[in-house]
């Protein structure tokens, strides 16, 4: 497996019946992923099976995305949001993804799953010039305090237009 990858700019093309799945343990490592996952992300089973979701991390996603992911998760509640992904030849895929814990009989987390489809073109279009801000406000901020300044100037702009992260962010699924 390579261990830098160099982004292109090919995207990968869902399919209206593409679902792609994965589970992690509490920590984000990665214990299952379908075979839709290993299509489109374009990896065998056994290179993911074991590795942080980072994995699949695209450098144009700002990190305040991801703050606001595992903040959402640690309040026991689910998350959604558009992500771009990169496959292991460095292409994108853009994906609408809802995030929800696992949940023992005893009440305990044991882990999360998600559940991705193709994000509607209108949402991509709507969240790309939004994460590019979020990514020049990270840069500009410097890496500790990064993911803080960009989720702060997504609160002020939906705040702005009176509506919350959820409606925002379905409200996009809807277009
Ligand atoms: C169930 C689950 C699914 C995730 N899916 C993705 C994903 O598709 N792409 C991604 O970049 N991060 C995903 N993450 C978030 C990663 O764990 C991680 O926070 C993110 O990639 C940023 O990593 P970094 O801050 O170490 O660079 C997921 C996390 C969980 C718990």
């Amino acid at each position: 497996m390579k261990s830098r990858i160099t982004p292109t700019n090919t995207e990968v093309p869902l399919r209206d019946d593409d679902w792609i799945v994965s589970k992690t343990d509490p920590t984000g490592r990665i214990i299952y992923l379908n075979r839709t996952f290993m299509r489109i992300a374009n990896y065998r089973e056994s290179e993911l099976l074991g590795r942080q979701h980072n994995a699949i991390r695209h450098p144009d996603m700002p990190r305040g995305v991801f703050r606001l992911l595992w903040e959402t998760l640690k309040q026991e509640r689910e998350f959604f949001g558009l992500v771009k992904n990169m496959t292991s030849d460095g292409h994108y895929y853009w994906v609408f993804a809802n995030i929800t814990a696992d949940i023992n009989a005893a009440g305990q987390t044991v882990g999360y799953v998600s559940v991705r489809r193709q994000a509607p073109v209108a949402a991509v279009h709507a969240v790309m010039p939004l994460y590019a801000e979020m990514l020049r406000i990270e840069r500009e901020s410097g890496a500790a305090t990064a993911p803080e300044a960009s989720v702060a100037y997504l609160w002020q702009l939906l705040a702005a237009q009176q509506t919350t992260y959820d409606r925002f962010v379905l409200g996009l699924y809807q277009q």
